[in-house]
């Protein structure tokens, strides 16, 4: 399976922050909001990874991770001109996902959770032995901002509608879809919704009606935010120094994940800490070398 996270969009939710800087790399907290998604892709295995950005940011994102060889992964970047939707990255990836089944990734979505890479790698192992698409509904108090999906008294989907004014349910789909080799295809013949979006639901809606859409819930254990307004980025800066600061450990620490994969050697890693070295991250990195004997 490749993954594909999408870094574009406009971030218009969160001017003027977002005026003159692409939010993915604001911080979350003490590093980039971007390293959050493909930490996750990190910790699910995968090992080549496209990148959807924006022209004006195709160099900054190939300052900050390159070709992905010094985390012992392969990283693709795919420019889309405008944000047309986020079910463009389908199209726009389809070269380098080469008929493969994808893991496809909002770049703004932070996840946390006790089993969440156990949930996230049973769904890859359903889409890669099954087919189909997997997704992960959540409970959220404000439905309008997000993809929505009904369900009916036994728990099957009965609909997935994009930002709907009379929601359905309160449960947002999260950023993070598993897709069979068919997605591609089936972006490609949606069209633009009334905002001029190709709307990842409509893909959603497709495999629905092709009766291969599974649906997971996220419930007690898991954190989700999607950071794109001031007051989920802020929440989501608040949540990750809360939980790093009491348990000691990082969430999204791109090159920790990489060095305990077993995917750069010692000398590669200690090499990367160094470069890092006068900040926490750094010390952080130093600090678990020394006491996790790594
Ligand atoms: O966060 C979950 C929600 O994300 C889902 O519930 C919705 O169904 C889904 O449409 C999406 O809604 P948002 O309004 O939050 O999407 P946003 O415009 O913030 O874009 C999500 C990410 O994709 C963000 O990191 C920017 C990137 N993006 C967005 C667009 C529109 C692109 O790379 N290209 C694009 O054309």
């Amino acid at each position: 399976m490749k993954a594909v996270i999408l870094a574009g969009g406009s971030g218009t939710r969160l001017y003027p922050v977002t005026i003159s800087i692409n939010k993915h790399f604001l911080p979350i907290y003490n590093k980039p909001m971007i390293y959050y998604p493909l930490s996750i892709v990190m910790l699910v295995g995968i090992k080549e990874v496209v990148f959807i950005v924006n022209p004006q940011d195709l160099e900054k994102f190939e300052k900050l991770f390159g070709d992905g060889s010094h985390l012992g992964i392969s990283i693709k970047y795919k420019v889309q001109e405008k944000p047309n939707g986020l079910a463009e990255g389908l199209i726009l990836a389809e070269e380098h996902i080469k008929g493969d089944k994808v893991f496809y990734l909002l770049g703004d979505n932070i996840f946390y959770g006790h089993n969440l890479v156990k949930v996230f790698k049973e769904a890859m192992t359903d889409v890669e032995t099954r087919g189909g698409a997997y997704i992960f509904g959540y409970y959220v108090r404000d439905p309008e901002r997000f993809g929505i999906v009904e369900f009916d008294d036994k728990g099957k989907v009965i609909s997935i509608e994009e930002k709907p004014k009379k929601p359905k349910s309160n449960y947002a789909v999260v950023g993070a879809y598993f897709f069979d080799e068919y997605a591609s295809q089936i972006a490609r013949n949606i069209k633009p919704s009334e905002r001029g979006e190709l709307e990842i639901t409509y893909v959603l809606e497709e495999y629905l009606r092709r009766g291969s859409l599974k649906v997971k819930l996220l419930g007690r254990g898991f954190a989700w935010f999607d950071a794109g307004t001031h007051d989920s980025f802020l929440e989501a800066g608040n949540f990750v120094a809360t939980i790093e600061h009491k348990t000691g450990l990082m969430i999204g620490c791109i090159e920790e994940i990489a060095y305990r994969n077993g995917w750069i050697t010692r000398e590669q890693f200690l090499s990367l800490v160094k470069s890092l070295d006068k900040s926490d991250y750094g010390k952080y990195l130093k600090r678990i070398i020394k006491e996790e004997g790594l």
